[in-house]
């Protein structure tokens, strides 16, 4: 795994558009994951300042998010797909319908994920999988566990991911208490894994993705067997 250190933020923020960028510069027809959260703000608000300059069109680019809780309906303004739609896909001129975020509001949700994995598979797969990471070491909403599940699913929440979350929302009652998710081996398919971590409270998620440790306690930790990880971190996420 290659790991950049950046001072703060912003920092992180540029390297990971620039990298974004020549992706899409050099395949403007390709497919990208993406998160969503507080970390990947600053990166989609540089993409725009790019595209709102003249020199990033998104025209052919297809994207896949990582995932989305169960159930909500899309409208509803704590949905990933209002998040994504805010801040990055209405702001930039990507085809909409290019765009799928795993349907929160979706009568069979065993039905949804099968579909969502077998969509990643024929557009050809993601070129560039952007990830943030939870406290606890999760991506997507694939939790410490001892059991991990490989592709596309519904899964519960933990406690720790609820309480994290409730941030957003009016009380932590309010959370949706399960999430569809692509699974561990749809992240790991992608050609490429760009991991952003920033903030203090990422520091022990950090220490274990770059101990030589794998293990289902901190998902993340299996990025390790992926041959194509760039991780960029900041200081405080980095330092004790
Ligand atoms: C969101 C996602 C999550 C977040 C993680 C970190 O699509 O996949 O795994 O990346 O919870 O969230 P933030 O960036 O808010 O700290």
């Amino acid at each position: 795994m290659k790991l950049i250190i950046c001072e703060n933020y912003d920092a992180v923020m540029e390297q990971a558009a620039q990298i974004t960028i020549d992706i899409i510069k050099n395949k403007p027809d390709c497919i990208l994951g993406l998160p969503t959260g507080s970390t990947p703000i600053g990166l989609y608000n540089n993409l725009v300042k790019e595209y709102e300059a003249g020199k990033l069109d998104f025209s052919q680019v297809k994207s896949f998010n990582l995932d989305e809780y169960y159930p909500i309906d899309p409208e509803n303004d704590q949905s990933y797909r209002y998040f994504m739609n805010k801040h990055l896909f209405n702001r930039i001129n990507i085809d909409i319908n290019n765009t799928r975020v795993p349907n929160g509001n979706c009568e069979d949700p065993n039905q949804e994920c099968a579909e969502y994995e077998k969509a990643i598979d024929l557009a050809g797969g993601i070129d560039l999988q952007i990830l943030g990471i939870g406290n606890n070491g999760h991506i997507g909403f694939n939790e410490p566990d001892k059991n991990l599940q490989a592709y596309t699913h519904m899964t519960k929440l933990t406690e720790n991911t609820i309480e994290a979350n409730s941030r957003f929302f009016e009380k932590s009652d309010d959370v949706p208490r399960k999430a569809l998710t692509m699974g561990m081996a749809s992240i790991m398919k992608a050609e490429k894994i760009l991991m952003l971590i920033t903030g203090k409270a990422k520091h022990n998620a950090l220490m274990t993705l770059l101990s030589d440790n794998i293990t289902t306690d901190v998902p993340a930790s299996l990025l390790k067997l992926h041959t194509d990880v760039t991780i960029i971190c900041d200081k405080a996420s980095y330092e004790e």
